[in-house]
């Protein structure tokens, strides 16, 4: 396989962009100063069903509290951990899309049972899935592009 280069000077804050890689959907998101935050924020934590992050969701440079290499940027694969589905992006208040409008605060929505994950690819209590969405291998070879693989 060879590695996915993403372009990201022209994703705004706020915006997120699916790219594939390895035959997989990868969420590639651009966090707002807000979202970011909100990562921190107990009133979310308290409510996340796999809050330290099982080791094998993400490689050892993405376990921290933003699950990435930096902040500003969040990277998953975007398949859900229940049984496989899809996830759908829904922004911070304002503009979610129909299908997702029952992600909390900005977040993904699964469709096919309900799963909700943050900003950081973290599952919510009372969700199906049992983890966080995986995070794949990448760095950053400049700090506007993202290389998957
Ligand atoms: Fe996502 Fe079941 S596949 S909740």
């Amino acid at each position: 396989h060879l590695p996915v280069d993403v372009d990201l000077s022209k994703l705004a804050p706020g915006q997120q962009t699916t790219v594939v890689w390895q035959g997989k959907p990868v969420f590639i998101l651009h966090r707002t100063p807000e979202d970011i935050a909100k990562l921190q924020d107990a009133a979310l934590t308290d409510r996340l069903r796999d809050g330290d992050s099982h080791d094998l969701q993400q490689p050892a440079y993405a376990k921290n509290w933003h699950r990435s290499l930096t902040p500003e940027y969040g990277v998953y694969v975007g398949i859900c951990t229940h049984l496989g589905c899809v996830p759908s992006y829904a922004p911070a208040p304002g503009g979610a899309p129909a299908e997702a409008k029952a992600a909390p605060a900005g977040g993904y929505a699964c469709p096919c049972h309900g799963s909700k994950f943050d900003l950081a690819g973290r599952v919510f209590k009372g969700a199906p899935a049992p983890y966080n969405l995986p995070v794949p291998p990448y760095f950053m070879p400049n700090p506007t592009t993202i290389r998957l693989g």
